[in-house]
């Protein structure tokens, strides 16, 4: 029986933008991952727009050094609108990057122990509401945005909620898999998860994906855990531990993620993205075949 007016609403979103990004480095040396541009965005930006469609107010970014830029872009650019009011530019191209006072809080990670740790920081403004949590660098296309659908999803369940992508079966081990229960259409019970198994040992096709919704519970798992794939507090391993404790679902994400904490996700990124959008669509799509012709 589904019940949607004993859920806590999901109002507040942690975005753990405290990584060092050493994929992309040197461009990262002096400048945050989540700044790097897809077409005129930065990654950060797609991940705050998603967030905002699925009804979520306050933003927790838990930063680190070198990262002020994110929180400026987010920030009331006074000079620069008052230079652009003069010169009769629209202002309008601003308009996402406007955040209600109060409603931009940050945290600092002092030294990247995991993304599980980066989570952990956030407690204290998490309190005692479950939560959303944003990997900026997975970018998620869809229609509408891949939290939305999984705070549809959680208005039916409550508990915990993970965003799930099926892949061919030799990809599984990359990534974090669940375990599956009962399936109703997008809807996966999650039995289990495993970080990187073999493809022998995998218990489904099902990846776990950047996007979470988490019973604010994990706060205390989370507290007590050791570290540790890669000698780093994991979420995943905190997370394994809820389930059996409360309700555990997946939602399979209708829709398209691109892994744009690696050099080829984000081109892909970059051309999907392109060719979706009317103001350039044409001349880039002429432009690839054009270069695939002559390549
Ligand atoms: P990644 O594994 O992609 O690490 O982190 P990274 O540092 O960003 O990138 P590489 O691998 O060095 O190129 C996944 C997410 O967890 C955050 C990252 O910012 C990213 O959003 N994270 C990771 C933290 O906030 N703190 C950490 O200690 C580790």
């Amino acid at each position: 029986m589904t019940n949607t007016t004993s859920r806590k609403p999901i109002r507040k979103a942690v975005f753990p933008v405290a990584g060092m990004g050493t994929r992309f480095l040197p461009a990262t040396k002096a400048i945050p991952k989540e700044m790097l541009p897809v077409i005129d965005r930065p990654l950060i930006q797609y991940a705050v727009d998603e967030a905002r469609e699925a009804g979520i107010e306050q933003l927790i970014f838990v930063t680190g050094r070198g990262k002020t830029a994110i929180v400026e872009h987010f920030d009331h650019a006074f000079e620069l609108e008052a230079t652009m009011t003069e010169r009769s530019k629209s202002l309008d191209v601003l308009e996402p990057t406007r955040i209600q006072p109060g409603n931009l809080v940050t945290v600092r990670q002092q030294v990247p122990l995991g993304l599980g740790h980066a989570i952990w920081c956030a407690r204290a403004i998490v309190g005692d509401e479950p939560f959303a949590i944003f990997l900026p660098d997975e970018l998620m296309i869809g229609q509408p945005g891949c939290m939305k659908q999984m705070v549809d999803a959680y208005n039916e369940v409550g508990g915990n909620v993970i965003s799930v992508l099926e892949v061919p079966e030799d990809e599984v081990s990359s990534y974090g898999v669940i375990a599956p229960g009962i399936r109703n259409g997008a809807l996966t019970e999650v039995k289990g998860l495993v970080e990187k198994p073999r493809r022998e040992d995998a218990p489904s096709n099902l990846i776990i994906s950047g996007r979470y919704i988490l019973q604010p519970e994990v706060m205390r798992v989370l507290e007590g855990q050791e570290k540790g794939a890669g000698g780093e507090i994991q979420l995943t391993d905190a997370m394994a531990r809820m389930i059996g404790t409360q309700p555990f679902h997946a939602v399979t994400f209708a829709g398209k993620r691109y892994d744009c904490g690696n050099k080829t996700g984000f081109v892909e990124a970059t051309l999907a993205i392109a060719l979706q959008r009317p103001d350039m669509a044409d001349e880039v799509r002429a432009m690839m075949q054009r270069m695939l012709a002559e390549s």
